[in-house]
């Protein structure tokens, strides 16, 4: 993928990681066929080492995992009313109205009426839950090769847990788009890119560093930040599920890479903080809604800078790495290799998340709590 001493346009394919010009040129298409074929070499480890427990951390997750299983049809009130354009309209009054703090003089969104917002708003969110659903089929294919690629037998066991939490989260994303909001959309070119190099890559380690610390670890933040704004009670539920689910799989991530990464030595570590910086900017490309604009009439070049340029789109994209940094952190990641990692996220501005609490300290203090109760906040 890349060697050492790699420049910024040979990671991401653009010099300036805010060259909109170049991110918004890459649009995504779904195959007619329905299918997306990614290949992939990589070794199928059978262990014969079974002693269960010789890497108890891990150990304690399976069992934590066992106790922790939910059913996406019978423990989540699908019965629940969604009204999709009264959720839009509520949340932007509880947010100070649409197009708050964003100054959209001069743009094509500038006459836009309430009804086109209401209709933006509707959009953004089948867009947002459409991509959820994809990255959820990325995490059961990463895990299923986990169970194959790991050599660790209790490494196999709880990632075996964690292909049935995914299969879980496809289904009940999938079925949340279905029955309570108004429409799909296809995968968000800059989420494939990134799900297919790190399902293409042939070393462990790397499907670990992908898909449990980079995409679940955001996928944690922005499930919580959802979880916090929205106002259906369905959506709430499920999220606060999932979450639960989501911040077990990133301590698997933490704890077996901690172990692993010990045996590496400095180049081969600045190859893992070259991945996790491609996979950051990749998902802050994914977090444009490019295709929403689309379907609105909406050039995305017209209106994208615009919006990138408002504080409060800073603050929230920040967020959304606020489990990234400190696992990254806890890992070493983040100053091996003359702190190159560390420049790269202050380049990307969020390094101020390094000192947060990492996940496996927030997934210890929540499995205390009862099941049902359970929240990543
Ligand atoms: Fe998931
Ligand atoms: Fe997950």
């Amino acid at each position: 993928m890349t060697t050492e001493m790699s420049s910024t346009e040979d990671i991401i394919g653009r010099a300036e990681i805010d060259d909109f010009e170049t991110i918004l040129s890459v649009v995504g298409t779904e195959e007619p066929d329905g299918r997306h074929v990614v290949h992939s070499d990589y070794d199928s480890i059978f262990t014969w080492d079974y002693e269960k427990g010789a890497r108890p951390k891990l150990n304690k997750l399976y069992e934590k995992a066992k106790g922790a299983q939910w059913n996406g049809e019978t423990d989540l009130p699908w019965e629940t009313e969604v009204d999709q354009e009264k959720m839009v309209k509520d949340q932007a009054e509880a947010t100070g109205g649409f197009g708050a703090g964003f100054d959209l003089s001069g743009t094509p969104v500038e006459k836009w009426s309430e009804k086109e917002w209401v209709q933006f708003g509707v959009e953004s969110q089948n867009w947002t839950l459409s991509q959820f659903l994809h990255g959820e089929q990325g995490a059961l294919i990463c895990t299923a090769k986990i169970v194959e690629s790991v050599p660790w037998i209790d490494a196999k066991y709880y990632a075996a847990t964690q292909v049935m939490d995914e299969a879980r989260h496809v289904e009940v994303f999938g079925k949340y788009l279905d029955e309570k909001l108004s429409g799909h959309y296809a995968i968000n070119a800059h989420l494939r890119m990134l799900l297919d190099d790190i399902i293409a890559d042939s070393r462990w380690d790397m499907t670990y560093l992908g898909m449990q610390i980079m995409v679940e670890g955001l996928a944690l933040a922005a499930f919580g930040l959802m979880h916090a704004m929205t106002a259906d009670p369905l959506l709430k539920q499920l999220l606060r599920y999932v979450m639960a689910d989501e911040a077990r799989h990133v301590a698997f991530g933490v704890l077996s890479l901690q172990e692993y990464y010990q045996e590496l030595n400095a180049a081969e570590l600045r190859e893992r903080q070259e991945f996790a910086f491609e996979a950051a900017v990749r998902m802050r490309d994914r977090f444009l809604q490019q295709e929403v604009w689309d379907r609105m009439g909406i050039d995305p070049k017209a209106i994208v800078p615009v919006v990138q340029q408002a504080p409060e789109r800073g603050e929230f994209q920040a967020l959304l790495f606020s489990k990234i940094v400190p696992n990254c952190k806890k890992l070493g990641l983040l100053d091996a290799a003359d702190g190159w990692l560390r420049t790269k996220f202050t380049e990307l501005g969020v390094i101020e998340f390094e000192s947060w609490v990492d996940t496996t300290e927030e997934y210890d203090a929540m499995a205390s709590v009862p099941p049902k109760d359970r929240i990543a906040s």
